[in-house]
């Protein structure tokens, strides 16, 4: 007997009924020898496709990108100083004076807050103003005796690094105390042993703060005991806003090369952002605040020209995920919601922001606070965001679009989706739901032109079993919710024996499916096979499912507080997980409606030994925009399948060859690392096509067969 698995909307029924054998985990027994004797029957006529409107999101697979593992700050955040600014405090070791060191024999270093000096204590009060009212901390050094002397920067994580003959360019607002009397300044690239990898100097500097800057070109890669020395020869020199940053970055944008080239190719149909738990916050002064961001659109005065939301006046946040004494977290800012959609208007992709809810993490809170409903923190919660959706969408004639305009962007940023809260399940929040979304139909009266056609995303706990954002859009059909925020962290089993979850829900719930956050929890072969699989499941129904990303996007070699992830750094190097080539391969492969298709499988064989996964493959068929066809399989077995390909209702005059990308591992154990980053990474070939031919899906793969369309 044979087992027909179907991959189309319309025979939702029957593969329904698949679901409940996937719950048994029975599993496939891998063998040595290559399986034969399965078909895949393709129809590709479109008349079946078009009529059961079976269409694929064209923004399904997005990122969520949130502050975790040093995401952004020592991460995806091209600035490679830490405490920049001196404002770090005592979640570090050291506090303001956290990964600086002095140098030279006999110097003062001392940071100050406003004018008063914070430890050493022995320091006077000083005359000095900080840089803005906004960034009261700053340094001083005062040179007593012998040669150079100063301080020095260690850089994140693992520490500063930089690469032989590129350019970095260093700069930092500086003062003398005096002008007749100012220091003449060095700037040293310098290892721990005193040797000096570039070098320049500065001289002249004003009695006033005024932004300095050079380029070095390091003349060695040097990846260990590096500091950036900031030295003088006399005097005294007062110091902040500190940085250094690779001239060349992505695309011309605040994020370090190497990382951005890594988020455009998984091309993201949407960017989620900024958390997670980041949003929601621990207490009141670590819940993300998107105005902070932006610098509260405030202006400032840089070497005589006006600047809007300059990181000079991003107050530093403090993130959720509190790091360690040697790295702490915290956050400069630099890449807030303004470099958010600049960097989704560089992707096209649709942004899709995540704001509180009025309430703290109830799973981190050491105190879960919840904001009363006539608080003048919830209102200020609410008309927060409106205000995201001015400072987006707002003509510069706006305050918030003014803003906008005024940091460099006159036009409108593209925002349709609004997330309110992230994994919320509690009463409370419903009722905080209900009042913004009332807040924004009341906006729409007035201002429709701003607010009239967004959509909102409402929040549904933590876990694959809730369902509370559902029942709160049953119980509130005329309260307008586009999505329901699922997720969920499962092993790689819980995947594989859930690819039919999405076929059984209903088309007319009221909304759709925004798969926030997920992932089967680890970094290895099994993992990314399993959600290969998934994946299947939800292109299948993606009439349903509309966006999905998973999550964590960033982890570090150092200071983890999460894992697995998708993209893992280091100072120099960055790497793709697994899982990432997977997201990678159905993402450049998305195709615009799910075609017909009929894979014959065998009857399972039962093991009780060896629990993979209940199917011998997993499929699905799509066809692209430009009429290419698309077919994915995914092998969780050891042994190679040959897969007899039939086409139906397919002119192959049209369609003489595919490209078919592998992404194939030895073992379910396997992964890539920091050590052999590339093990695991897809390879692509080309093949030509019959009306009927032979695919052998190779053990332990994922694979995207593309049928090229020509005229
Ligand atoms: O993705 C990591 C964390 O997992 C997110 O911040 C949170 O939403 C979830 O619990």
């Amino acid at each position: 007997m044979r087992l027909k698995l179907f991959s189309t909307c319309f025979l939702l029924a029957f593969v329904a009924g698949c679901g409940s054998r996937d719950e048994n985990r029975n599993v496939i027994v891998p063998t040595a020898d290559e399986k034969r004797g399965i078909s895949l029957r393709i129809d590709a006529d479109p008349t079946l496709y078009k009529e059961a409107s079976n269409d694929i999101s064209d923004i399904l697979y997005g990122i969520f990108l949130e502050d975790i593992n040093h995401a952004l700050d020592g991460g995806m955040y091209a600035e490679l100083f830490k405490n920049r600014s001196f404002e770090f405090g005592k979640d570090a070791d050291r506090a303001n004076y956290h990964g600086w060191i002095v140098s030279g024999e006999d110097i003062d270093f001392t940071v100050f807050h406003d004018n008063e000096p914070i430890d050493p204590v022995d320091t006077p009060i000083v005359n000095a103003s900080p840089l803005n009212p906004y960034n009261l901390h700053y340094a001083r050094i005062t040179f007593k005796s012998g040669s150079w002397a100063g301080i020095g920067n260690r850089g994140f994580l693992k520490g500063l690094a930089v690469e032989a003959g590129n350019e970095y360019r260093f700069s930092a607002f500086l003062k003398a105390p005096e002008t007749a009397s100012a220091p003449n300044v060095r700037i040293q690239l310098r290892n721990t042993n005193g040797d000096v990898f570039a070098e320049m100097f500065l001289g002249g500097i004003s009695d006033e703060w005024q932004m300095y800057e050079g380029i070095l070109i390091p003349t060695e890669t040097v990846t260990e005991n590096l500091r950036l020395f900031i030295e003088i020869d006399s005097g005294a020199l007062y110091m902040d806003m500190i940085s250094l940053k690779p001239v060349e970055t992505f695309k011309g944008t605040v994020i370090r090369k190497d990382i951005g080239e890594y988020l455009e190719a998984l091309k993201p149909g949407f960017i989620r952002f900024p958390g997670g738990c980041v949003v929601e916050g621990r207490c009141l002064e670590t819940i993300y605040n998107w105005k902070d961001s932006i610098g509260n659109g405030r202006r400032v005065i840089i070497n005589g020209k006006e600047k809007t939301g300059d990181i000079t006046v991003r107050p530093q946040g403090s993130s959720i995920w509190r790091g360690s004494g040697s790295d702490p977290y915290y956050t400069t800012h630099g890449f807030g919601f303004y470099e958010f959609f600049l960097l989704c208007e560089l992707f096209g992709s649709e942004p899709v922001p995540v704001l509180n809810a009025g309430m703290t993490c109830e799973i981190q809170s050491p105190k879960y606070i919840v904001f009363g409903m006539d608080s003048d923190e919830f209102k200020q919660a609410v008309q927060d965001a409106l205000d995201l959706v001015e400072f987006a969408r707002g003509d510069p004639d706006t305050y918030w679009g003014k803003v906008r305009a005024d940091m460099g962007h006159e036009e409108p940023f593209h925002l349709r989706y609004i997330a309110i809260g992230n994994e919320q399940w509690q009463r409370e929040y419903f009722a905080h739901y209900r009042a913004f979304v009332e807040a924004f139909d009341r906006a729409a009266l007035e201002k429709p032109e701003l607010f009239a056609d967004l959509e909102f995303i409402i929040a549904n706990g933590a876990i694959s079993r809730d369902r509370m954002g559902w029942h709160h859009v049953s119980d509130y059909p005329d309260q307008w919710t586009t999505l329901v925020d699922e997720h969920y962290y499962e092993p790689p089993e819980w995947f594989f024996a859930n690819t039919t979850r999405y076929d059984s829900y209903k088309r007319n719930a009221g909304a759709g499916v925004f798969l926030g956050e997920y992932a089967a929890k680890s970094n290895t072969m099994v993992a990314a096979l399993a959600e290969a699989a998934y994946m299947t499941g939800l292109e299948r129904n993606s009439d349903i499912v509309r966006l999905a990303s998973y999550a964590p996007l960033f982890g570090n070699s150092r200071s983890t507080q999460w894992t697995p992830n998708l993209i893992w750094f280091c100072q120099l190097t960055v790497h793709g997980s697994v899982n990432y080539y997977v997201q990678k391969m159905f993402s450049q492969n998305l195709g615009v409606s799910i075609l017909k298709s009929e894979l014959d499988l065998p009857e399972p064989e039962i093991s009780n030994s060896l629990e993979i996964a209940p199917r011998l493959l997993y499929e699905t068929v799509s066809i692209a925009e430009n009429g290419d066809v698309i077919i994915k399989l995914v092998n969780p077995g050891e042994a190679d399948v040959a897969v007899d390909i039939k086409l139906e209702n397919l002119d192959l005059n049209n369609y003489l060859e595919a490209v078919v990308t592998v992404l194939q591992g030895e073992a379910l154990t396997h992964a890539n690392n920091f050590v052999t980053p590339d093990k695991i990474t897809p390879v692509t070939s080309n093949i030509d096509v019959t009306q009927e031919f032979t695919y052998v899906v190779p053990g332990f793969s994922v694979n995207v067969v593309r049928l090229k369309y020509r005229n």
